[in-house]
């Protein structure tokens, strides 16, 4: 599962090396920007950028249109996004536009996640894969499978699918891994809940199927105080439903809900 990681290093390469070459936005001359301003102004910047409004190239290169390498010099520095798992990508992405898009006024949301956009992404920098390579197979295996396989639901697409959730979302994953990695199987890509998906019933016997149990359910803490709260002090662990509810792990059968001291 190094898709990403192979997709991503390639175009770092790219990236570092237009740096080197210190393409830092030059001298453009005012001549360009009142040309491009005269041109086609597609509307207002939002708010972040509004100081940039009669800076076209601050953004823009002629002929070249929008810049990557412009964003990029101005926020390279950004180290909350580099930290964060969903967004470390942002190290390597060889673009910005799709999910940054400007020019729709002040209030206009500048960030949209565009999970099939990755995907393309990703598919571009395979394209010139050594024959052989690693990456080749890579691409080879991508390629067949968006040909030949089926979205694994209808909430997602097959193009979605194929990223690897983990690689970004691994600190999301509420079950303790216990549902595997592979997300895309039963989780879209615009938001977590799952509208058809209705939970078991508080009378299931098969919790700990589907969920773990906190580390101090596995210490003396949980012969002296959880089995004594519960009123079941020869429940085993594995035995949730003896004690808990669905509502949620603090709602405790006959005890209620169960405040921490
Ligand atoms: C903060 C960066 C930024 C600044 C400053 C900026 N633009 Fe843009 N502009 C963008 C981005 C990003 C897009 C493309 C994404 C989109 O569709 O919104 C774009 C798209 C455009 C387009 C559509 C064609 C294309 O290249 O995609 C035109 C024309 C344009 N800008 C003109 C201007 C003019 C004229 C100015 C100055 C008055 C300006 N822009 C200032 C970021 C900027
Ligand atoms: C001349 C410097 C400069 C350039 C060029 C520039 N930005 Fe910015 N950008 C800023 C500043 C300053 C802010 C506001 C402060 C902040 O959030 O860092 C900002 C804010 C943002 C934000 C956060 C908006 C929010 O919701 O808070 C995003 C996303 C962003 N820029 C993306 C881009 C993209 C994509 C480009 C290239 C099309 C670009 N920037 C070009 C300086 C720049
Ligand atoms: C595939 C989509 C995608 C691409 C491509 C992308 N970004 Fe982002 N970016 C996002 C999303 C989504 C967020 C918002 C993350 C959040 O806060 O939840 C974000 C956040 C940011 C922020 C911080 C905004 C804030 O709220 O502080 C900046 C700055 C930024 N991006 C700049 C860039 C630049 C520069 C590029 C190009 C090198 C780029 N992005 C490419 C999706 C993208
Ligand atoms: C390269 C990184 C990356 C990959 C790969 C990726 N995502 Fe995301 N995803 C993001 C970013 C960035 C956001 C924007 C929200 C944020 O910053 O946390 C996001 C948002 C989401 C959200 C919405 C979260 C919310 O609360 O609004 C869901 C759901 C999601 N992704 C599911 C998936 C699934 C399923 C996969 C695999 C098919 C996947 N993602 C692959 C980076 C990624
Ligand atoms: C076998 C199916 C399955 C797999 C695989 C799976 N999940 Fe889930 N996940 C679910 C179900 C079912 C729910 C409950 C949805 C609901 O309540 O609407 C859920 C809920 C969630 C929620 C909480 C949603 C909310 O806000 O209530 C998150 C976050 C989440 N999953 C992340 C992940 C991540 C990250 C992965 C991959 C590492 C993953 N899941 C793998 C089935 C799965
Ligand atoms: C077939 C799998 C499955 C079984 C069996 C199951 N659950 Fe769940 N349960 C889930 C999923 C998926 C979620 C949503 C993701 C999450 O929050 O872990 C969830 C959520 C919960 C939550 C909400 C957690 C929160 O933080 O909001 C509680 C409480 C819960 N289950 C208790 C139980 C109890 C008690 C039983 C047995 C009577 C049980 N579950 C049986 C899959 C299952
Ligand atoms: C003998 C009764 C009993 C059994 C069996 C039991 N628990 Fe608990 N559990 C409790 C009690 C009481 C609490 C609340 C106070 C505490 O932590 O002791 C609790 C707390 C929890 C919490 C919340 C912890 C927190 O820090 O918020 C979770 C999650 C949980 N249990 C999951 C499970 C799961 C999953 C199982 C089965 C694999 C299980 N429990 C089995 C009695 C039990």
């Amino acid at each position: 599962m190094k898709r990403n990681l192979i997709i991503f290093v390639v175009i770092t390469t790219v990236i570092s090396v237009t740096y080197a070459m210190g393409l830092i936005p030059t001298a453009a001359t005012e001549s360009v920007s009142k040309v491009l301003h005269h041109s086609v102004n597609p509307g207002t910047l939002s708010a972040a950028h509004a100081n940039l409004g009669d800076n076209c190239q601050a953004c823009h290169t002629p002929v070249m249109g929008v810049d990557t390498v412009k964003c990029i010099m101005c926020h390279a520095n950004n180290e909350s996004i580099l930290q964060r798992q969903p967004t470390a990508f942002h190290a390597s992405v060889g673009t910005c536009k799709e999910c940054h898009q400007e020019h729709r006024g002040l209030d206009a949301n500048l960030s949209e996640m565009d999970h099939s956009l990755l995907t393309s992404i990703g598919l571009k920098a395979l394209e010139d894969a050594e024959p052989g390579s690693e990456e080749q197979a890579a691409r080879i295996g991508l390629a067949d499978k968006l040909k030949f396989a089926n979205a694994p639901h209808e909430r997602i697409t097959l193009q979605e699918s194929v990223l690897d959730c983990k690689s970004c979302h691994s600190n999301d994953d509420q079950h303790q891994g216990l549902f595997g990695n592979d997300c895309a199987q039963c989780h879209a890509t615009d938001r977590w809940t799952i509208p058809e998906y209705k939970h078991p019933s508080t009378s299931s016997t098969d919790c700990n199927q589907c969920h773990q149990a906190p580390p101090s359910h596995y210490m003396m803490h949980f012969k002296m105080i959880s089995a004594k709260v519960a009123g079941k002090p020869h429940a085993r662990v594995e035995q949730c439903h003896q004690c808990h509810q669905t509502t949620s792990w603090n709602d405790i059968k006959r005890a209620g809900w169960y405040k921490h001291h």
